[in-house]
């Protein structure tokens, strides 16, 4: 709390502070809408109370509101520019948003107001583990090569990336990595072996399914299983206003990858590349597909060890150029985990805090069916992030338990519910209304995608599908209401 880090602040009046006390317990009991209500009450009675927008900040940010846990914060800053809590506090929201670099940032100024503060240690100390998956700095002919760098839309340098991250940091996906043992592990680690056997040694693959389930993480798996570098392409950096320079991004690229086999070039959000979407500098693009399919084809006559890996949660918004069968060889989907997945989830997630002995891994599996890895890894961060909340305001430990992670479950939801009916019209249909003359007219819009690609994407449509039947809907809805409340 703001207050106990060694900055004298002008103590509360005792009504705002009988308010705050409550708050705090309704906190520990996991009813942050009351506490929020009761935070506000105290920072009406004293405009100045810095704690009570801490603590607003943190029922926020567990709440996902992350807009207005960002004001609390901000606030505290302005009152007490000098804590370290609302810096920790920030970090917190940036990394909950994905913005790793942004955390980063905000827990070193925490340290830097206090040295010594735990919470942000501990966090600082888990985010570089985490960002080290795509660490810059290999050596590149005698060259250490941090960044790319990029002067007047020309790429004159390429950054390689190296990773740690192993497919002992992946759970579940065992089919999945099963076919990437085969097909690129083997032809990276023991080239001699699939040559026996003619099979050519380099591919195309792409990683297709909804988000948060480990696409980009296996990528980064496959660089730190055959410690093979890798090239992130980032197509914001590869496309270029002035024409040529595009081509010429994409052919260093290329050209770097081909002087360091075997490596691997990685495509994350492919479907950023290409005509398909509306409002991109339509020409450009249409060039760096150009250039990219003759890489590609490069690649094809001549394999040897250059691995091309693309990944997408929106397959309908790839160029159909880079769709056309033969150009990506395999499509490997990656679905949201199964029961048995969620499980070990919620296990790997949870294996360095302390938890009660009365955790249910059973049970928090089947109180989150349909959600994401990524929505049960925020479960378990945010239930980890309260009790150290907690245990900060009482000065008592107490370990994670069962209440902690289902009040998680219940405040997050499934980041995918949304996401299926997002992209249903995307997939399905749509219907569309239009006022002509006064009268409403309703057409449906067939989906997006050509009979060929729903053949390609099968598993991932089917799911689609699956996850926007009425029926499954509901069925999914008793068995987590069952899993949260009753069992
Ligand atoms: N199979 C998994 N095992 C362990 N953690 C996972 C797994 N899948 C996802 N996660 C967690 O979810 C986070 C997001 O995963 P990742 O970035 O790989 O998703 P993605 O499939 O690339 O999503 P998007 O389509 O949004 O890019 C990871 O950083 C990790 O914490
Ligand atoms: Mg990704």
């Amino acid at each position: 709390m703001a207050s106990s880090k060694g900055k004298p602040v002008n103590t509360p009046p005792a009504d705002a502070k009988e308010v705050y006390d409550q708050a705090g317990k309704l906190f520990e009991e996991n009813k942050f809408d009351e506490a929020i209500a009761l935070y506000t009450q105290a920072i009406e009675k004293y405009p100045d109370y810095s704690s009570a927008y801490f603590n607003r900040a943190l029922s926020y940010a567990l709440q996902s509101e992350y807009e207005k846990a960002t004001n609390d914060a901000m606030k505290v800053m302005e009152l007490e520019p000098n804590a370290p809590d609302a810096p920790y506090v920030m970090g917190v929201i940036s990394e909950y948003q994905q913005d790793m670099d942004g955390a980063k940032e905000w827990y070193e100024k925490s340290l830097k107001n206090n040295p010594e503060y735990a919470q942000a240690k501990d966090r600082l100390k888990m985010l570089k583990e985490k960002m080290k998956g795509a660490q810059p700095g290999l050596k590149a002919k005698g060259e250490e090569v941090t960044q790319t760098v990029v002067e007047e839309g020309q790429i004159k340098k390429v950054a390689w990336f190296t990773s740690d991250i192993t497919f002992k940091d992946i759970v579940g996906m065992e089919k999945q990595k099963q076919l990437i043992h085969d097909n690129i592990i083997l032809a990276i680690t023991k080239p001699q072996l699939l040559q026996a056997y003619g099979k050519k040694l380099g591919l195309g693959v792409i990683f297709y399914g909804p988000p948060g389930n480990g696409k980009t993480l296996l990528v980064r798996a496959i660089a730190g299983e055959t410690k093979a570098k890798f090239i992130v392409m980032h197509i914001n950096e590869i496309v270029d206003m002035y024409a040529g320079n595009t081509e010429k991004n994409l052919h260093a690229v290329f050209e770097q990858a081909r002087k360091n086999a075997p490596c691997i070039v990685f495509a994350d959000e492919i479907d950023a590349l290409g005509t398909k979407r509306e409002g991109e500098q339509q020409g450009n693009m249409r060039m760096a597909v150009n250039q990219f399919l003759q890489e590609l084809d490069g690649v094809e006559k001549n394999p040897e060890g250059i691995f091309i890996i693309g990944a997408t949660n929106q397959p309908w918004d790839m160029d159909p150029a880079l769709k056309r069968p033969g150009r990506f060889g395999e499509s490997v989907y990656m679905p949201a985990p199964k029961y048995k997945d969620r499980r070990e989830a919620f296990r790997y997630n949870t294996r360095k805090m302390p938890l009660s002995k009365f955790v249910s891994f059973g049970r928090l599996a089947r109180a989150t069916w349909g959600f994401s890895m990524a929505d049960i890894f925020s479960i378990c961060d945010k239930a980890a992030l309260k009790v150290a909340a907690e245990e900060d305001r009482t000065g008592k430990k107490r370990p994670i338990g069962m209440k902690d992670l289902m009040a998680m479950v219940k405040e997050g939801g499934s980041s995918l519910d949304e996401w299926y009916a997002m992209v249903k019209k995307e997939v399905i249909s749509k219907t569309e209304t239009t006022i002509v003359e006064g009268k409403k007219q309703e057409t449906i819009k067939e989906g997006r995608l050509t009979p060929e690609e729903k053949q390609r994407y099968k598993p991932m449509i089917k799911d689609i599908k699956k996850n926007l039947n009425p029926v499954n809907i509901f069925v999914k809805k008793v068995m987590r209401f069952w899993a949260v409340y009753l069992f």
